[in-house]
């Protein structure tokens, strides 16, 4: 990775899910390097609205923009706020998550449809909106060598299993999947497909598995690399990812996990 601060100069990113945790590190992260960023965010607004702030703080251009990942419609009307206000779009960093827990046997068909329709509906959806103003609008080789990148947020979860959380590890090992095949069937359009697969990182979906001393302590037991990570680590990953320094990666998961994935035994975690 280098310090180039402006690697990412006229590009246009929608970060979904970026009002909190690792979305709203990533697009801090996207604006710092250069990009104009959408901040995507579902609920309350005054999250989304504290990022573009700070990003315009900092010198850079931001808006919020509400949508349900899960609704095409919703997607459909985002995608078009950010062309009309930012006239194309770059780099979509498909964020948005939710974890819905319940042991197996008593896991509701409501509690796995949510988390399937957020976590791999919703990366459908919003990857096939952003590929597809990637292949109406080309390449402009002045502003990146490729015409376009997509980075899901996936998860160690992808290729480990989660006992209580079904539901979760399934949407992500859909994500993987998902993630390869549009990897493979884009390129010819010269577009990039990548994921982030965090390990555990202190945010708000995570919140009650790091309640007391204990919890902290049973973590760190699973992360080599001893401390849980924070959002910005996730945030520098992302930016590397989107910039022209990685255009040879496609079809690939970037673990950020501190090691988390050494452990064979691993079944808890983010
Ligand atoms: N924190 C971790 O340890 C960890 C580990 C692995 C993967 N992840 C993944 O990282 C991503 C971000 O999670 P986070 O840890 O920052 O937690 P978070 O709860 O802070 O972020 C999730 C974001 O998704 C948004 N969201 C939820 N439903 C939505 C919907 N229907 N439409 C649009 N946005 C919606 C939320 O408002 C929130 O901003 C998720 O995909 C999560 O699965 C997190």
């Amino acid at each position: 990775m280098t310090d180039n601060p402006q690697r990412l100069k006229n590009q246009v990113a929608l970060v979904t899910g970026a009002s909190s945790g690792i979305g709203a590190a990533v697009a801090l992260a996207l604006a710092a390097a250069g990009a104009a960023v959408a901040v995507n965010y579902i609920g309350h607004p005054e999250g989304a609205d504290a990022i573009v702030r700070a990003i315009e703080l900092a010198g850079g251009r931001a808006f919020a923009v509400r949508a349900d990942v899960s609704s095409e419609d919703a997607v459909h009307a985002m995608f078009a706020e950010v062309i009309e206000r930012y006239g194309t779009v770059h780099i979509l960093v498909a964020n948005s998550g939710i974890q819905q827990d319940a042991r197996f046997l008593d896991m509701t068909l409501a509690q796995w449809q949510r988390v399937l329709d957020v976590n791999l509906t919703g990366q459908f959806l919003c990857a096939q909106a952003a590929a597809r103003e990637f292949v109406r609008r080309g390449m402009q080789p002045e502003v990146s060598r490729a015409a376009g990148k997509i980075i899901c947020m996936s998860s160690v979860h992808e290729v480990i299993p989660w006992a209580g959380h079904v539901n979760y590890a399934a949407s992500k090992g859909g994500v993987m999947l998902l993630m390869k095949s549009l990897a493979q069937e884009l390129a010819p359009h010269k577009i990039r497909v990548n994921s982030i697969g965090p390990g555990a990182i202190a945010t708000p979906i995570n919140l009650t598995a790091r309640d007391t001393p204990e919890e902290v302590a049973d973590l760190l037991r699973l992360i080599p690399y001893g401390r849980v990570g924070e959002p910005e680590d996730i945030g520098k990953v992302a930016a590397w990812l989107a910039s022209d320094e990685a255009d040879y990666i496609t079809g690939t998961t970037i673990f950020a996990d501190g090691g988390m994935l050494l452990y064979p035994g691993f079944e808890s975690g983010g």
